[in-house]
């Protein structure tokens, strides 16, 4: 697949539209234009950074990176990034530091900010990063929570957008575990003005609260919300299919639920059900012969590598707005 590319905009051009001192904890936050002057300026720093442009944005700035669950590339892709823009990452394991021996997070939030310009923190429970917010003088980006995973969202529909030409007026099908992606999908997507189906069997479709929010989203930006239990009819007319791990991070590995997930794998049998352009997606880790079959993941639909790539630029874009 040929990828298109997206009108470039410059970085002081969108820089007019300014998120300075903004926290980035969830989509739903954000108006589109907002995620617009996002994608953008990534545009613009990928570009920049293929050239061999200097974009030395946050030179002598200092990121903290609080890790309480794993991550390959959510640690990779914002340390680089912080050295490309001429600033600086440290790495905080939960384990290593006080916060493992009952310092609140509001003590660590309220000394942090005393060292450091942003905090980025992969947390379980949603209300760590909300309570880092609160009590940090500096802003505080969501490195993936239990309930969302906003950084990810970005950096897929720049992937989208770069793909397709467009992001308005496309459909995109997740199937499997509705979770931490699925809600920032629903929120993102929905701003940007794409309809999503969510293709879930009973049980694990997203939460009453994550419907309500996003039906909300939904009238406001004249798109559709819809969730399906058949995943044939989920991906139906679809222009992206996505899809993630029937188990995240912190979540018990039950036969149960496996099985009820195995009939939204994506396979040759989905990808045919959908348009015939389809492109496939997966924010990685993937388990390859679970809810993904290789045959797709290295095949000529996927795009998951450069979504995993564009975490890089989306989330130096994120950095580069609001420090
Ligand atoms: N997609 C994603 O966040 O990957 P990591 O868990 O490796 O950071
Ligand atoms: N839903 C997955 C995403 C990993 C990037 C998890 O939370 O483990």
């Amino acid at each position: 697949m040929v990828p298109t590319k997206p009108p470039l905009t410059s970085f002081s051009k969108v820089m007019r539209m300014s998120l300075k001192g903004r926290d980035f904890i969830d989509l739903a936050d954000f108006e589109r234009q907002e995620l617009r002057t996002i994608l953008d300026t990534a545009y613009d720093l990928k570009r920049k950074q293929k050239r061999g442009e200097p974009h030395e944005l946050l030179k002598g700035k200092s990121l903290a990176m609080i890790f309480m669950k794993s991550s390959t590339r959510t640690r990779v892709s914002f340390e680089v990034g912080m050295t490309q823009l001429g600033g600086h990452a440290l790495y905080l394991e939960q384990t290593g530091m006080q916060l493992a021996r009952g310092e609140t997070i509001a003590d660590t939030a309220k000394v942090l900010c005393r060292y450091c310009d942003v905090i980025m923190a992969r947390v379980f429970a949603h209300s760590d990063l909300t309570d880092l917010a609160k009590y940090s003088s500096v802003p505080v980006v969501n490195g993936l929570s239990d309930t969302s995973h906003p950084c990810q969202i970005m950096a897929d529909m720049m992937t989208i957008e770069e793909h397709k030409g467009e992001l308005k007026g496309l459909k995109i099908a997740y199937v499997g575990d509705s979770n931490n992606v699925s809600n920032s999908i629903m929120d993102g997507c929905t701003i940007m003005g794409m309809d999503v189906t969510i293709g879930s069997p009973k049980g694990y479709i997203p939460t009453a609260e994550v419907l309500k929010r996003t039906s909300e989203l939904s009238q406001r930006y004249g798109t559709t919300i819809e969730v399906k239990n058949n995943p044939l009819k989920a991906v139906e007319g679809a222009d992206v299919i996505y899809t993630d791990t029937f188990f995240s991070m912190g979540q018990e590995r039950t036969k149960e639920k496996e099985a009820a997930l195995m009939p939204f794998q994506v396979n040759k049998t989905l990808v045919d059900a959908a348009k015939r352009d389809v492109i496939v997606m997966h924010c990685l880790p993937a388990h390859r012969d679970e809810e993904i079959v290789s045959e797709i993941m290295d095949g000529p639909h996927s795009v998951v590598y450069d979504q995993a790539e564009n975490r890089l630029h989306a989330q130096k874009a994120i950095l580069a707005l609001i420090v």
